[in-house]
């Protein structure tokens, strides 16, 4: 019979709460929105015909952007200083080391994705404020030729969260109706499993 030790879950210390605390819940779900947010304005941007809304929407698109990254870092600054709830107890080893998996592939695109999205904006050399105010220094050099490799790589990392969300919501929507387990439930934004 497998146990919460057997991965990055230990057992709880007594003071703790059975789901994922309020801070948690409004990071997942505030960067889940964002996220979603910025596929949209993403192709958009890419698709829109030049003119000054295609630079508007990629303002939105890499302030936004911006702001996803800065959020996943709070995020995983609050997750490397707290406890995780522990999983049901009945769930098999191999469902928690893919979850664990997925998640960890999860936050490294969150992470990935912006990066080679603000290499992208450098290395095109164009000035770039964050929502028209804050100016975004610049973390490569000038370079045609790296700004348009890069664009395929973040391009194809957006493919690649696609596929990871693919899975992750899928199984999310099996802990609920098919094993029946409070696994999404105390995820939910209105959830009272927690502080
Ligand atoms: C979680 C955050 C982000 C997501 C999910 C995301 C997603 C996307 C997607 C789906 C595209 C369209 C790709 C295509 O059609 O080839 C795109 C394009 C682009 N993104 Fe992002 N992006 C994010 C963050 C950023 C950031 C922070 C920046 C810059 C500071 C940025 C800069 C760009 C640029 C310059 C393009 C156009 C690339 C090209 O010319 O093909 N992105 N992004
Ligand atoms: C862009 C969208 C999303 C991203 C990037 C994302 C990412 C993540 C990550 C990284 C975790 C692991 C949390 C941790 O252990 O620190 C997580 C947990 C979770 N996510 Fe998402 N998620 C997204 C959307 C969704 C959606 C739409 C659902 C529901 C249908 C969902 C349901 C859950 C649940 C139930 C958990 C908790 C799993 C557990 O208790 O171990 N997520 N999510």
């Amino acid at each position: 019979m497998p146990t919460s030790r057997s991965t990055d879950r230990p057992d709880p210390p007594a003071s703790f709460s059975a789901g994922w605390s309020a801070v948690a819940r409004f990071l997942h779900w505030a960067i889940a929105v964002l996220i979603l947010a910025q596929f949209v304005v993403g192709w958009m941007a890419v698709a829109w015909r030049l003119s000054p809304t295609k630079l508007d929407l990629f303002v939105w698109h890499k302030s936004t952007g911006m702001l996803v990254l800065a959020l996943v870092v709070v995020r995983l600054a609050w997750r490397a200083t707290h406890h995780p709830p522990p999983w049901p107890s009945n769930m098999p080893h191999w469902e928690r080391i893919a979850a664990g998996l997925t998640h960890g592939l999860l936050y490294a695109a969150m992470i990935a994705i912006p990066l080679t999205g603000w290499v992208v904006s450098s290395a095109a050399g164009v000035p770039f404020s964050i929502y028209w105010r804050i100016p975004l220094p610049s973390i490569a050099p000038t370079d045609r030729h790296l700004a348009e490799v890069v664009a395929d790589v973040h391009g194809a990392l957006g493919i690649a969260l696609i596929v990871l969300l693919v899975i992750h919501v899928a199984a999310a929507l099996r802990h609920h109706y098919v094993k029946r387990d409070d696994v999404l439930v105390r995820m939910l934004p209105w959830s009272t499993t927690s502080r």
